[in-house]
């Protein structure tokens, strides 16, 4: 009598329903009603109407009995719920069940219930509806998806578009934001820190230097050292960098890597004079980051230094101007040629 349609071989997967009925002979009686229009997986215990939901679930679907030994049916749904949360659940009850049954309905956010006997219409209706039901749902919970991953799509490809109009300034600059991210993010992996993490690193690595778009290219380009006056508004582009992106909600938390970028772990950076954890950590990667991308770049007054050299002079700023830890990471990541 349990006699079920794989729904492997039904070929109609969006039209599937488990109809769960410890009578054998109900069972069989659902599947005959609904065969001509639905794929049924029979279950004869909530055990195995569980087990067939593992194994070849989601479905649209799942109709079960209220009264049945062990795990009654109001259980069964709840669990079901919690392993197919999507799948529309429909409690069939005998008359002396209701009352349980209209408990489940009220505490299980079960879609219908049916009462024994049910007609061939009723059942058919109810299961359409239901079918309905779940591609709504299934429909919105897409169109939300496909919303929030253009979104996050627009905003990595806007926020590049941003990094290469700052590097852009200045010819000497040309793609120094995305450099100095790959390698912030290199170092963020390399020491274990959480996808959410390395995400916010993303964002504000690549605008970490927005604020030198106020800063005048007669400044950013002089061949040779600044004058003290130039070299404070060099120093504002940090400021300016604060003051542009604190309205940008998603910039909340990347923000600390846009203000604490020039800051010291020994307290002698700008603009706030912060030491050691008083940097974020995000800060303290990308100051390494940024100074080793400067230092291996050419700039108007000198020419790159080679890797090993920039990498020994990082070395000698460990605990000064770096976070030791980070250095660390660094040191290995460049010692296993790892460093992109
Ligand atoms: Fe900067």
């Amino acid at each position: 009598m349990n006699q079920s349609i794989s729904p492997d071989t039904g070929g109609c997967n969006e039209a599937r329903v488990l109809l769960v009925d410890d009578e054998p002979m109900v069972l069989e009686g659902l599947r005959r009603c609904v065969y001509k229009e639905f794929v049924a997986d029979l279950a004869n215990s909530p055990e195995e109407g569980l087990a067939k939901l593992r194994k070849n679930g989601p479905y649209p679907v799942v109709v079960s009995d209220m009264s049945m030994p062990g795990m009654d049916g109001a259980e069964f749904l709840a669990t079901v719920r919690t392993i197919s949360p999507d799948s529309i659940r429909v409690m069939l009850t005998g008359l002396s069940d209701v009352e349980a049954a209209m408990r489940a309905v009220n505490e299980g956010q079960i879609f219908r219930f049916l009462t024994k006997p049910v007609t061939r219409k009723t059942l058919l209706a109810t299961l359409h509806a239901c079918v309905a039901q779940y591609h709504a749902a299934r429909f919105e919970k897409d169109q939300l998806k496909i919303a929030i991953n253009a979104l996050e799509q627009l905003d990595l490809g806007t926020l590049t578009a941003f990094a290469r109009a700052i590097d852009a300034k200045s010819a000497w600059t040309a793609g120094h934001s995305e450099r100095v991210t790959s390698l912030a993010l290199q170092i963020g992996q390399a020491m274990g820190l959480p996808a959410e993490s390395l995400e916010i690193m993303q964002r504000g690595g690549l605008l970490h230097d927005i604020g030198k778009i106020g800063t005048p290219a007669a400044v950013l380009d002089k061949p040779g050292s600044l004058d003290p006056e130039e070299m404070q508004i060099m120093r504002d582009h940090v400021k300016v960098g604060v003051r542009i992106l604190e309205p940008v909600p998603c910039f909340r938390e990347a923000l600390p890597m846009v203000a604490q970028h020039h800051e010291w772990f020994d307290g002698s950076g700008y603009p706030a004079g912060l030491a050691g954890e008083n940097i974020s950590l995000h800060a303290r990667i990308l100051a390494l980051a940024d100074c080793y991308d400067a230092l291996v770049s050419d700039r108007p007054y000198r020419r790159g230094l080679p890797t090993q050299q920039a990498l020994e002079l990082l070395i000698q700023r460990s605990g000064t101007q770096f976070d030791p830890m980070v250095i660390e990471v660094f040191k290995r990541l460049a010692a296993t040629g790892q460093l992109v």
